[in-house]
């Protein structure tokens, strides 16, 4: 397949290729529980799994099918390395923060080792190694610092000079006995443990708003339906709900891109690497169907600020191509993680006036431990538990105080957009949209979203965010309308794809 066909297909990621069965119902009546799960990725349904095992009543719902956003298209990598967290940690928090952020990992890591060896789960499961490397001598002196953080909190690492397959660069540091799995399928087989156990799925099924009493809350449905629960997990991304916890201030939105390129079966398939640069690649290796592949993600960008997703998907191609010599593009695909104001996640009750509200986000593209620790720490904390981790992830912890630059930084940035976009005239014409194409356009006077489809049907929107009212970007490689200020993102018919907005994009005459 030549690299522009490519991008031609759908998007699609390794992982969802399998096309594993799901098919649960939509939401169609009213329905109660004990626990309302909302969002079916890896901490929703880990939620699902460690709350229903303790015969909780537990509903698990989710926008779409499950794992078709951030889980179905992550790297799947599960190792307590999460860049240079440990050093940032300890400076802002001390060593025992740091240890404590570390062990969460570990705990999350050793959790999902043991069920996979316990119930035999067929997940492609691989034991290998983390490293983290520099390009340069300066990165390599920080990579040093994150070292010696290593050192004080007993976390073990070392510092190698030598990279693996020939990588250009100048050291790294090594962590062993990490792994990597296929997520969809080690959460397909999750799933199958809560059907068994009775537990109620709906998927398309988004939830719109929560409205509380003394007693119970009620999610309220796009579909005009309600689950009445006395408990309810937000484990949506973004949170669809907000409680005047003003998470669009403290969650920056990020997409970042992945490619899965065969490779022969012979090659050494150890190692999930990532590299310490501004802009990280991060390679690990896949065996699915009895394929090798050579996975590379990267080009992280603050949603609808990229000027082409395309030219993110040729850069790891050619990543691909300089350094492991492999050609052929198998698979790409792209995912949208969520950064907290200090690298840690909000965990925990959504904010201090509502303990029955959890909520579980800003993992920092590290979802596959954090998820899962999240879904621990909640269990914990809805059967009434206290536990040593609650200070450091809860939500209302005293970040936004403390990181008042940080704060501003993104809401200048956000207020930086919503301005730019008010202004920008396209130079775009509507007649200059091919077949498979779209953009923006000035439209009878008015900014305006134009797709048309491979047959020459033409979808036009008002490019106008549905949460607070930023201008979208077309986004060409997703085909689909992203916003620079929180991340919503909207298919070519206006329909919400993910992010905070929930209504649907106003369509634009023609
Ligand atoms: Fe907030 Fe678009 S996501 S304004």
């Amino acid at each position: 397949m030549s690299n522009e066909s490519v991008f031609e297909k759908e998007k699609l990621s390794l992982w969802l290729n399998d096309d594993i069965p799901h098919d649960f119902p939509t939401l169609g009546k009213e329905e109660s529980c004990g626990i309302c799960v909302v969002g079916a990725g890896i901490t929703g349904i880990t939620t699902a799994y460690l709350l229903s095992q303790l015969d909780l009543d537990v509903i698990l719902i989710d926008s779409h099918s499950p794992m078709r956003l951030t889980s179905g298209n992550t790297t799947a990598k599960f190792t307590f390395q999460h860049g240079l967290v440990y050093s940032k940690i300890i400076k802002k928090y001390g060593q025992e923060a740091a240890r404590l952020y570390y062990e969460a990992q570990v705990q999350a890591m050793n959790f999902v080792s043991g069920l996979v060896k316990d119930m035999d789960i067929p997940c492609d499961y691989k034991k290998t190694y983390a490293m983290i490397y520099a390009e340069n001598d300066k990165q390599f002196e920080e990579i040093r610092e994150e070292h010696e953080a290593y050192r004080k909190l007993e976390i073990p690492g070392e510092l190698v000079r030598d990279l693996p397959y020939g990588l250009t660069g100048v050291g790294g540091l090594m962590v062993e006995d990490q792994f990597d799995l296929h997520p969809v399928k080690y959460l397909s087989f999750l799933l199958e443990k809560l059907k068994e156990r009775k537990v109620r799925i709906y998927q398309d099924t988004r939830a719109v708003d929560i409205r509380e009493s003394d007693e119970s809350s009620l999610i309220v449905t796009e579909g005009g339906h309600t689950i009445r629960c006395t408990k309810a997990v937000i484990a949506t991304g973004y949170p669809f709900f907000d409680g005047n916890g003003f998470y669009f201030t403290r969650l920056a939105p990020y997409r970042s891109y992945l490619v899965a390129m065969p490779r022969p079966a012979e090659g050494n398939t150890d190692a999930m690497l990532i590299t310490h640069s501004s802009s990280p690649y991060s390679i690990r290796f896949a065996k699915t169907n009895d394929i090798e592949y050579l996975l590379v993600g990267g080009r992280g960008h603050k949603v609808g600020q990229e000027t082409s997703a395309k030219d993110s998907y040729q850069n790891l191609i050619d990543f691909g191509r300089n350094n492991f010599g492999v050609d052929d593009v198998a698979f790409r695909w792209s995912a949208q993680d969520y950064e907290s104001l200090d690298s840690i996640p909000y965990i925990g009750a959504l904010t201090s006036k509502h303990p029955d509200l959890l909520v579980a986000t800003g993992f920092r593209k590290w979802g596959m431990t954090n998820g899962t620790f999240a879904a621990q720490l909640l269990t914990q904390t809805i059967t009434g538990k206290t536990t040593r981790y609650d200070d450091l992830f809860k939500p209302s912890r005293g970040e936004v105080k403390d990181s008042l630059g940080k704060v501003m930084k993104e809401n200048l940035n956000v207020a930086k957009e919503m301005f730019k976009g008010k202004l920008l005239s396209s130079k775009t014409k509507l007649e200059d949209i091919g077949n498979d194409e779209g953009g923006i356009i000035r439209h009878h006077g008015k900014r305006t979203g134009a797709y048309r489809d491979m047959n020459g049907k033409l979808f036009l929107v008002d490019t106008t965010c549905t949460h607070m009212g930023c201008e979208l970007e077309y986004n060409n490689a997703e085909r689909s309308f992203d916003c620079p200020c929180h991340g919503s993102r909207f298919t070519h018919e206006g329909k919400v794809i993910e992010g905070p907005a929930l209504e649907e994009l106003k369509k634009a005459g023609e």
